[in-house]
C-alpha cells in the first residue's frame, strides 16, 4: 500500500541536509521488503534544502562549456540530479494545464489523467508549489498477466496531494495512480532505487472498466517496438531465432509473451508454439488471452 506522509514534521525530529540524507539512505539495506522504502521515505521527509540542491546543480550544468550538449532524454519536464550508489535522483516539473499552446504535448509527457503503475519503487517529495493531486489504487500484480482488456480489481486507496514537504512512496507494480495537474507550477523530488526488478511490466489501466488498457512506450515498450520493427523488415529464420533468444534471456513472463505475439503476428509462428518455447506459467498460456492482447499495437 502506498505511504503518504503529510508536510508537518514532529518538532523533536531532526532535519538533515538533502546531500547528507541521500548518503544515509544506504542504510535501507538493513531493512526487509516494504520497511526499506518506509525508511527512505522518512529520511526524505526529514531532509531539507532540495531546492538549493537543484539550483546548485543547474548552475554547475551551465558552468560546463558543453552545456548545449547536455540532454538526458526527458525534455524540460525532468532533470537528473546527482544520486548515490543505490538511488537515482530526478526532479519533475508539474505544469498546470490550460495556459500554453503546448499543453497537449505536456499532458502526454506528464501522464496526466492516465492510470498507471511504475516498474520501480518511487519515493517522491513535493519541494515547490501546490503539487499534483493523485488518486491511488492498489492491484495484486501477481494476479495480473498484463493482457490488454484483462479485468483487474483496482482497490481505491484514496486521493492525496503532493504538497510542499509531503512525501509519497508508490510501491512498484502494486500501486496504480492518476496524476491530476496542479493549479500552479510544482516540482517533485524523486528517488528511484538502482536496485530494480524487471519481472513485471509498467501498464496503463482503465479505472472505469477496471481493466488493463495498454503499455507505455518506455522500458519494455521501446524494446518491443524495435523487435517488432526488425521482424516487420526481415522475416528470416535468423530474426525469428534472435527473438526467441532475446525473450528467453528475460526474467519477465509478460515480456516473453509479448515477443510470442510478435513471432505469431510477424513471423508466422503459431502463437501456442511460441508460448510453449518460452516455458510460460499457465496463466500466460490460458485460452482466455489471445496474442492481440500482448501485441505492440497496445503501446501508447
Ligand atoms: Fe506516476
Amino acid at each position: 500500500m502506498a505511504l503518504f506522509i503529510g508536510p508537518n514534521l514532529d518538532p523533536d525530529e531532526q532535519r538533515i541536509p538533502i546531500a547528507e540524507a541521500i548518503g544515509l539512505m544506504e542504510g535501507y539495506r538493513n531493512f526487509e521488503d516494504r520497511e526499506k522504502w518506509h525508511f527512505v521515505a522518512n529520511l526524505l521527509h526529514r531532509s531539507h534544502g532540495e531546492v538549493e540542491f537543484l539550483e546548485a546543480h543547474i548552475k554547475r550544468l551551465f558552468e560546463n562549456e558543453e552545456y548545449d550538449k547536455i540532454s538526458d532524454g526527458y525534455r524540460s519536464n525532468s532533470l537528473a540530479l546527482p544520486g548515490s550508489e543505490s538511488f537515482r535522483v530526478r526532479i519533475n516539473r508539474w505544469r498546470p494545464v490550460g495556459t500554453r499552446p503546448i499543453d497537449n504535448y505536456v499532458d502526454i509527457g506528464l501522464s496526466y489523467g492516465i492510470a498507471h503503475n511504475h516498474d520501480f519503487q518511487l519515493i517522491t517529495k513535493g519541494i515547490f508549489g501546490d503539487g499534483y493531486r493523485t488518486k491511488v489504487f492498489k492491484i495484486k500484480s501477481d494476479a495480473c498477466a498484463g493482457a490488454v482488456g484483462e479485468p483487474t480489481k483496482l482497490h481505491p486507496q484514496g486521493e492525496f496531494q503532493l504538497c510542499d514537504q509531503s512525501v509519497i512512496w508508490f510501491e512498484a507494480f502494486e500501486d496504480i495512480h492518476i496524476q491530476i495537474p496542479p493549479d500552479d507550477e510544482s516540482i517533485s523530488f524523486n528517488l528511484i532505487p538502482t536496485e530494480r526488478n524487471f519481472e513485471k511490466p509498467q501498464l496503463f489501466f482503465d479505472t472505469t472498466s477496471s481493466t488493463v488498457s495498454g503499455f507505455p512506450e518506455n522500458s519494455f515498450g521501446s524494446t518491443l517496438s524495435y523487435l517488432d520493427l526488425m521482424a516487420s523488415l526481415n522475416s528470416s529464420q535468423e530474426v525469428s531465432e534472435l527473438l526467441v533468444e532475446i525473450a528467453m534471456s528475460s526474467r519477465s513472463r509478460w515480456f516473453r509473451t509479448c515477443v510470442a505475439s510478435i513471432l505469431s503476428r510477424r513471423l508466422g509462428m503459431e502463437y501456442a508454439e511460441a508460448l510453449d518455447k518460452f516455458e510460460l506459467a499457465p496463466e500466460f498460456r490460458s485460452a482466455k488471452f489471445d496474442s492481440e492482447q500482448f501485441s505492440t499495437v497496445n503501446i501508447r
